[in-house]
């Protein structure tokens, strides 16, 4: 076990001292091994695992009081400002940033395997049009172990590595097309001569009978950046649904379509669809007082604020707030719903309620403002958010399989019946 101490935590149980191993990881508070009460005949209880460490990593490091996110070690806002999604992506999946030449690299590499298998499309006519496209997402997803046989041998390295590039090369591909689907256009083939961000923007928005069409340059870096701010984010409930998953042997496909579906949840990746209905309910600067004190009676919550682990400002959403102030001003943009999002912020931040629950801003606050300025409809917000944070799913896929891994089975508390006879359904 890396970081043991050498300290120890001591638990009495029963009038018996036992003694439980201290380990310091680089960064954050020293974990508690507490597998020895086993022995004793106790299991812990933490639900919603407030306090429980599921795994060691080395990908993402969180100081949610000081509002600091590092990957591999680099600070989200200096990746944001100085690397682009592939970078990062690479960052994530080997640990060190790319030289020159490993990026060129990669970026064709990921390139080289943007087109899904053509039978793909038939599984898209199975869904309404109306279909939600994080639906379509969670079914399309988990397909792919269908048509991509020769990588799905978890225990080989190759394939893990292969299926690593495919995932994180066709999501957008599968992205675009679930938005396609529901606008009833054709889909639009992978152009591996653009950028990444650049390529998903094509697919999104360009028509076999617009030839001239162009991607902005603006909104392919802000999109970029949304897709780095979402990259990762430690031990959240998708990335642990995946490792879950992933800790049963399933195949990669089968446990990134269990994170998407995890993801999904309004508490979570959802959140980004739910501030931009909440602002069109709440309608005008003049309902937001009314809105805030249904907040603090505990009728609604305000999509968007608070965090499980950011007591702090979230540092995605400071990065994202800049790029949102750049994308409306670069296209001259004056969004009604920025100035009611403002006013929200301004009251949250100096209201009690929120001061001491110290509920800030998460990055879900401002990505949809942007996402509505690129163009892309409410209904696609979370589908970007499962798209970005592919690679941080199959990261840490990959970094439980890098090693002797448990399979992931919680205990319980039982408080239901204790055992009884069964009546037969005329004697009761
Ligand atoms: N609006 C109003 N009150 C809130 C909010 C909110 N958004 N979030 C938390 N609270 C209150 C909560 O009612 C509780 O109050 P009290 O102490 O009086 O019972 C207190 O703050 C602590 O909240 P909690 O529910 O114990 O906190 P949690 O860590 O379990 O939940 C959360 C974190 C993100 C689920 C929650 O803050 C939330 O539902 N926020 C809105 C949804 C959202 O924006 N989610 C996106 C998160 S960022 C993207 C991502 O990484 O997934």
């Amino acid at each position: 076990m890396s970081g043991t101490t050498g300290k120890k935590a001591v638990l009495t149980l029963n009038d018996k001292n036992i003694e439980l191993p201290i380990y310091s990881g680089t960064l954050g508070p020293d974990v508690i091994d507490v597998k020895d009460v086993l022995a004793q005949d106790y299991f812990t209880f933490d639900p919603g695992f407030m306090a429980t460490s599921s795994c060691e990593s080395k990908i993402t490091f969180i100081d949610g009081d000081k509002g600091v996110l590092l990957h591999r070690g680099y600070p989200i806002a200096q990746l944001a400002e100085k690397a682009d999604y592939l970078e990062v992506c690479y960052l994530l999946l080997n640990g060190e940033l790319p030289t020159a030449a490993q990026k060129k690299e990669f970026d064709a590499l990921v390139m080289n395997h943007t087109m899904v298998h053509d039978q793909l499309r038939k599984f898209f006519e199975g869904f309404r049009r109306d279909a939600h496209p994080m639906a379509v997402m969670c079914g399309v997803v988990g397909a792919l172990s269908a048509f991509y046989h020769d990588g799905l041998d978890v225990a080989d390295p190759k394939h893990r590595e292969i299926t690593a590039i495919r995932l994180i090369a066709k999501i957008p591909t599968i992205a675009a097309m679930s938005y396609k689907y529901t606008v009833g256009q054709p889909f639009m083939y992978p152009r591996n001569d653009l950028d990444y961000a650049e390529n998903f923007l094509h697919m999104m928005f360009a028509t076999p009978a617009d030839r001239d069409y162009k991607v902005n340059p603006i909104l392919a870096k802000a999109m970029d950046r949304i897709f780095t701010l979402h990259a990762d984010h430690e031990q959240n409930a998708s990335t642990s649904t995946v490792r879950m998953a992933g800790s049963t042997g399933a195949n990669p496909y089968a446990c990134i379509a269990a994170g998407i579906a995890a993801l999904w949840g309004p508490a979570h990746g959802g959140a980004n669809e739910a501030v931009l209905k909440m602002l069109d309910e709440i309608g005008t600067i003049e309902n937001v007082a009314p809105f805030m004190e249904k907040v603090k009676t505990k009728e609604v919550k305000l999509m968007g604020f608070g965090h499980r682990v950011y007591k702090n400002f979230d540092p995605r959403a400071k990065v994202m707030k800049q790029t949102c102030d750049e994308v409306l001003e670069a296209l001259g943009i004056n969004d009604p719903q920025l100035a009611l999002a403002m006013e929200l912020e301004k009251i949250a931040l100096s209201d009690p309620y929120f001061i001491e629950r110290k509920l800030y801003p998460n990055v879900d606050f401002y990505s949809g403002i942007i996402l509505k300025a690129i163009g892309i409809p409410t209904s696609m917000f979370t589908v970007i958010f499962a798209l970005a944070r592919t690679v941080g799913w199959i990261s840490h896929w990959l970094e439980m399989h890098s090693a002797p891994y448990k399979i992931a089975r919680p205990r319980q508390l039982y408080t239901g019946p204790a055992q009884r006879d069964f009546v037969a359904v005329d004697k009761r």
